[in-house]
């Protein structure tokens, strides 16, 4: 297990996301911002099969920074799904967005959607964008979560391929 310093420690709402997330890789946290949750599934997985991915250089720049050089998370720039073109990824979170992006992302690139067996989704809020579109779908069983944090309700889905 990596050892994250006190700082990187998840708080409820991302330990919720992690505790979804099947064990199981190659996986890619998209907007990984801080890279705390990317740091924990990195503990969790071998080597190289975890990616972290900020949509601008300087977001990139920064989650860098923060995992630091000795990181076996792969950092990549891209928007949504596309840095994970070609990796053959089998699991994808996107969290800490709103609901109205998230469900932007998975409807651009239904191809790349299409590889994944699982993917965990937690929106900030805006969550009835994202329950319409995993209402739309008919390929995925779905787990619902729900999380306090400071006061806040924070709702979470896995989806599993059928
Ligand atoms: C509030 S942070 C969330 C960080 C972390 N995922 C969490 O849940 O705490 C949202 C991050 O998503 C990134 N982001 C926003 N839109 C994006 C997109 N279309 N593709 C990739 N990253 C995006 C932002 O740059 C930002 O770092």
């Amino acid at each position: 297990m990596i050892s994250a310093p006190p700082r990187a420690r998840l708080g409820p709402r991302l330990r919720s996301v992690l505790q979804l997330c099947p064990v199981e890789g190659p996986v890619a946290d998209i907007g990984s911002g801080h890279g705390r949750l990317a740091h924990e599934l990195a503990g969790r997985l071998p080597a190289g099969r975890v990616f972290a991915t900020e949509v601008r250089p300087g977001p990139v720049g920064e989650l860098r920074r923060l995992l630091g050089e000795a990181t076996p998370v792969t950092i990549l720039e891209g928007w949504g799904l596309r840095p994970l073109a070609g990796l053959g990824c089998r699991g994808a979170v996107i969290a800490g967005m709103g609901g109205r992006t998230i469900a932007a992302i998975l409807e651009a690139d239904p191809a790349l959607v299409a590889e994944m067996a699982w993917i965990c989704l937690q929106p900030m809020q805006r969550v009835e964008w994202l329950t319409d579109w995993i209402r739309r779908q008919s390929d995925w069983s779905v787990r619902r979560t729900v999380t306090m944090e400071r006061g806040h309700v924070y709702h979470a889905f896995r989806l599993d391929r059928r």
